[in-house]
Order: structure tokens, then C-alpha cells, then sequence
């Protein structure tokens, strides 16, 4: 029998992708973004973001299939995104999807979001160690997981933000800063001429008593508020570099001493970081830093695989054919607000 050959479609957020993958191979993809579409807004606006995706999804599954140097009629399986995400724009990807899949009649999954940014490290490092740590650091989501096999395992959610996640507060910052959307990229370019202990930003919820793995980054977000607002007031001018440095650093601190301390405390050696803000230079290199003093493996996709992308759900389509996983049908739904349990959608019975 030939390889299965999965296509991955991705719409939940403002990135049309998608993905070709085979035996855990990343064959090809095409990813369209309309995040300058939101700028002027500072965040997504989710009737532009589902229109955009309804432009742009043949065109950049054209690329993918060209990328990959296959045939659409090459496709053996389908997965995509059904949830997390804004629920117009997760449904013109899932009507993609079931659309490619009932014309080809071929199998179709629907994925968590979730699990497709840490199978993106699958591409790349090759298959998931046993059991590990995964940190996923995205714009609606901040979450640590214990994690053994992504596909046939429970998912264990050991914590979760309080309020903002991590990207989200990297957007609210750089809009405060006027720095643009999306936050993350903007922040990190302002940091690198920054001097990080130049204001001393909150770090929330690292006291004994707070919970080990629960994140909250609002404070943060008021603090640097509060001090550019004091500045201004005060006529001085704003040193954004150098606060974009300092919110980057209460950031990272607080997200590795966290992870880390999952990782400790299950007593596990594998540290895997994903999502969004995994793309970050500073998170990435001090994560490096405190995992190889700890002799900690740490695994984190490049980053064009840590925003949101076709190719790590076409990664979670690609486990779920291997385990033997039952398809999820051409009657699935879209599921907005999924929490995770496990990577397939709905989960199997
Ligand atoms: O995973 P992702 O592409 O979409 C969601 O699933 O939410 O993550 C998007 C988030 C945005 O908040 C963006 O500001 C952030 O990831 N991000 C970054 C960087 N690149 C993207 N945050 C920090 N540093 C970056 N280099
Ligand atoms: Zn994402």
C-alpha cells in the first residue's frame, strides 16, 4: 500500500494554512495571512478574518499542492481545525475541508487547534518522547500539558492563564506602545535595543501559595499601562525599547520558571514549547539557557511553525491515520470553544 498522504487545513484565527504531510514528513504547504487586514484594529476582527479566509482558500491550497509537488487526487486523508477558534472562521476551513474530502471520498478528522501546535514539533524533531512537558504559548491560549502518545493519550492539563494569554498580552502591550498588530513580532524587533531590567514589571502568581502552573498576564499588561501613562503625564518621553525589553523578560520568566516546574515535578526530561509566542527570539533562547542547565531536552518547532499554520494539523491527521484512528465524518461541527482533552474532534467514544 502507498503512503497516506494527509492534507491539514487550518482557519481558526487570522492564518489560512495548508498542509501536506506524510509519514510525519512535512511535504509541502501554502499559508495566506490577514493580519494586516486587522491592524488598524489592534486584534482580529472575526467577520474580516472569515472573509479572508473564504478568499483566500483555493488559491493557497494551490500553493501547498505546488509546494508539495502533488496532485489534489493524490490526497488520501483530511483533517482540519473544528475548534478552538472564532467560530466563522473555523467554519469557511471546516466547509473547505469537508467539501476536499467528500469530493475525493476520503477520510476526514477534525483536529483540536491545540494539539496541531505541538505535533508541529513532530515535523521537525521527529516523534514525541514518551511522556513530556508541553508549554503552548499562543494568542488565546496559555497552557501547560503532560502529554505521552499526542493522539491515543488523554491530554492532562495541569494549568492554564487566569485571564490574558501570553500573546494576547504581547498585542495588548504593542498596542498601548502603538506598535501595531500583531504584538508579538513588533515587541520583539522594539526589544532588541532594549535594556530588559530597566523597569521591573509584576511576575505574577510565582509566591508559594499561588498555583504551580496557573499564569496570569493582566497585571502585567495594567503595569506597563500604568507606567507609560506616568510618563506621559509626567511629559517625559516613552522609552518603548527598553519597556518592550523589560514586559518581553517578566514574560519569559514567568513562562520557563513554570514549565520547568512541571517538568521537575513529574519528574520528566523532555520540555516542549509551542504556539504563537514559541516563536519568540528571548523566550527561545532562555529557555534554552535554563533547560541546558538543568539537563533538561527542550524541543521547539522553527519558527514558521509555531504561528498557526496548515502543516501542523495535516502533522495530528498524520498520527491519527497511523494509530488507526476512526475518522470523524462529514457530519462534524465546528466547536469554537473545545477544551483540550485530546487532539481528535469530536473526541472518539
Ligand atoms: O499560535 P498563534 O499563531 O495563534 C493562536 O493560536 O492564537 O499565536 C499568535 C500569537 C499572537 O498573539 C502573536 O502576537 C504571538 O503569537 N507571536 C509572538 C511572536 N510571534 C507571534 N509573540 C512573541 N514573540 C514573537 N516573535
Ligand atoms: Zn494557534
Amino acid at each position: 500500500m502507498t503512503a497516506p498522504i494527509v492534507l491539514g487545513v487550518e482557519s481558526s484565527c487570522d492564518e489560512t494554512g495548508f498542509g501536506i504531510v506524510s509519514e510525519g514528513r512535512l511535504l509541502g504547504q501554502g499559508l495566506a495571512s490577514s493580519a494586516a487586514q486587522h491592524a488598524e484594529f489592534g486584534g482580529v476582527v472575526p467577520e474580516i478574518a472569515a472573509r479572508a479566509h473564504l478568499d483566500v482558500a483555493v488559491p493557497t491550497l494551490q500553493v501547498a499542492l505546488a509546494d508539495a509537488g502533488v496532485e489534489l487526487r493524490d490526497i488520501t486523508h483530511v483533517a482540519a481545525t473544528s475548534g478552538p477558534g472564532l467560530a466563522t472562521a473555523v467554519h469557511v476551513g471546516l466547509a473547505a475541508a469537508k467539501s476536499i474530502a467528500w469530493s475525493l471520498d476520503v477520510p476526514l478528522y477534525g483536529v483540536h487547534h491545540l494539539a496541531g501546535h505541538a505535533a508541529a514539533d513532530v515535523l521537525e524533531h521527529g516523534p514525541l518522547p514518551e511522556r513530556s512537558i508541553v508549554l503552548i504559548v499562543s494568542g488565546g491560549h496559555t497552557s501547560i500539558l503532560a502529554v505521552g502518545d499526542l493522539v491515543r493519550d488523554p491530554i492532562e492539563h495541569l494549568g492554564d492563564t487566569l485571564d490574558d494569554a501570553a500573546g494576547e498580552a504581547f498585542d495588548k502591550v504593542a498596542r498601548l506602545l502603538g506598535l501595531g498588530y500583531p504584538g508579538g513580532p513588533v515587541i520583539s524587533r522594539a526589544a532588541a535595543d532594549g535594556d530588559p531590567t530597566s523597569f521591573s514589571f509584576p511576575r505574577a502568581m510565582l509566591r508559594p501559595q499561588d498555583a504551580p502552573y496557573t499564569f496570569s498576564f493582566s497585571g502585567l499588561k495594567t503595569a506597563v499601562a500604568r507606567t507609560v501613562e506616568t510618563l506621559e503625564r509626567a511629559g517625559e518621553s516613552v522609552p518603548v525599547a527598553d519597556i518592550a525589553a523589560s514586559f518581553e523578560q517578566a514574560v519569559v520568566d514567568v513562562l520557563v520558571t513554570k514549565a520547568l516546574r512541571a517538568v521537575q515535578d513529574r519528574g520528566l526530561d523532555t520540555l516542549i514549547i509551542v504556539g504563537g509566542v514559541a516563536a519568540n527570539a528571548r523566550l527561545r533562547a532562555q529557555a534554552q539557557e535554563r533547560c541546558d542547565a538543568l539537563g533538561v531536552d527542550l524541543r521547539i518547532p522553527p519558527p514558521r511553525l509555531c504561528t498557526d499554520n496548515g502543516a501542523m494539523i495535516a502533522a495530528v491527521g498524520d498520527l491519527l491515520v497511523h494509530a488507526g484512528a476512526d475518522p470523524s465524518g462529514l457530519g462534524i461541527a465546528a466547536d469554537p470553544s473545545a477544551v483540550l482533552h485530546g487532539a481528535q474532534l469530536p473526541l472518539p467514544r
